[in-house]
């Protein structure tokens, strides 16, 4: 199978980046590897938010940029995305200065306009292989390398109380527990950030939370996985959580641009990560649906819950959402003056999962803080949560609910 190289490229000018785009695209120039172009921006912010969320392998980095261009741009570029190869391309040779400076800033290559297309694929596939081998050779090798398909399973649910804490931490431990022989790792990130309490569910006394890691992301610029790492709980070998702020107030303090950091790098290490979302479409819930691979949508057999989840599901249609919503149904229960069907109808959409409702169970679990798939694996609610666990891992189009309330 092919190797894919990912490239970003930053240019000002479409014309020249249009014209770089045929010189990667158009020669097969490169035997066993594929050329893909992840992004491209015009300026240096946009690289900056574009590196982070594409993780290139490669950044074109042309000194014409629409804000600031120029070669020390190039040189914060990529002291800042060390996981990034950045080549820097320029109108004229670059001065002794600059080159000396490029070579400390650990710029990997230069080349000048006009391009020679042989050229450039040269010297994107020797910067690749390089890479490749210098990872392969790295200790650890294994743990650094960014994980195959990673995926985010978003939990929302528009209204309080609908069990997404209890779902997210039950299905977190199950995964972990169920996907621990194929060595697979899973992150829960608790993003109720005002009332978080899987830390709480989870029995756990956080010295660090989420609020910590983003003054770190403020300070530093940017942090790298060994930071992030020092912030995760282990809960398990294969599980970690990362906890909400210890106090309301500290909420403020976390940004949208956070969570988009926090998710990028979390996803080099986890195969699975499971968010916790607060209720609110705030503006850092709705860069985790929008990063998430499967958003569930967890509702209630209520009235206001199920108009709720209405609303939020028009929303996200807006949004493009749609097809990565799956609907899972707590406390799914034929006798509640509403039948499973009629809420199937009011939402238009198929159900993914049917959660029953079990006080005797989900209670003593929650205030023990010990998950009821550990506490009481046999019960139905435990069986369901495995049952959508195992969907979520094989695919999570393949919906069909058991029918366990027959
Ligand atoms: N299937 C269930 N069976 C029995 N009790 C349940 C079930 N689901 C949720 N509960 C109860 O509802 C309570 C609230 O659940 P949970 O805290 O998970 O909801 P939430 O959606 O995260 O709420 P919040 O809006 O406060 O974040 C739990 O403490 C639990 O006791
Ligand atoms: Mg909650």
């Amino acid at each position: 199978m092919a190797q894919t190289i990912k490239i970003l490229i930053a240019e000002a000018n479409l014309e020249t980046r249009v014209g770089l785009k045929k010189l990667l695209l158009t020669a097969p120039v490169l035997p066993g590897k594929e050329i893909e172009i992840v992004s491209e921006a015009e300026g240096v912010k946009e690289v900056e938010v574009l590196a982070a969320k594409s993780s290139p392998d490669i950044i074109l980095m042309s000194t014409n940029l629409k804000d600031i261009g120029g070669v020390e741009v190039s040189c914060r570029i990529a002291q800042t995305f060390v996981n990034s190869s950045v080549i820097i391309i320029s109108e004229h040779p670059l001065s002794q200065d600059e080159l000396k400076k490029a070579m400390l800033s650990g710029i990997r290559s230069f080349l000048v306009q006009p391009i020679d297309q042989q050229e450039l694929h040269k010297v994107i596939g020797e910067i690749f292989e390089l890479n490749s081998q210098r990872r392969e050779k790295l200790p650890g090798a294994t743990v650094s390398v960014p994980v195959d398909k990673p995926k985010i399973i978003a939990m929302f649910g528009a209204k309080g109380g609908v069990g997404r804490t209890l779902i997210s931490t039950n299905l977190a431990v199950s995964m972990a527990e169920s996907l621990k022989p194929q060595n697979k790792k899973i992150a829960l990130i608790d993003l109720d950030l005002q009332f978080g309490d899987i830390a709480i569910m989870l029995n756990l006394t956080p010295a660090k939370t989420i609020v910590g890691l983003s003054k770190e992301i403020n300070e530093l610029g940017n942090i790298d996985e060994e930071l992030l790492e020092s912030y995760l709980i282990k809960y398990r070998d294969n599980l970690a959580v990362l906890p909400a702020p210890l106090k309301p107030e500290e909420a403020d303090l976390i940004q949208a641009e956070h969570i988009e950091r926090i998710l990028d790098l979390i996803k080099n290490r986890y195969h699975y990560t499971i968010v916790d979302c607060s209720r609110t479409l705030s503006e850092s819930i709705l860069v985790a649906l929008g990063m998430a691979d499967t958003i569930i949508l967890l509702l209630t057999m209520d009235i206001p819950t199920i108009k709720n989840a209405k609303l939020s599901l028009e929303v996200m249609e807006k949004l493009g959402f749609s097809p990565k919503i799956k609907i899972v149904l707590n406390r799914a229960y034929t006798k509640m003056g509403i039948s499973i069907a009629e809420v199937k109808e009011a939402l238009a959409s198929p159900i993914m999962e049917l959660i029953p409702s079990d006080g005797r169970v989900a209670i003593p679990s929650v205030n023990e803080g010990i998950p009821f798939v550990i506490k009481y694996p046999k019960s139905n609610i435990s069986k369901s949560i495995k049952s959508l666990a195992d969907k979520i891992v094989e695919s999570p189009d393949k919906i069909k609910p058991k029918k366990w309330w027959k």
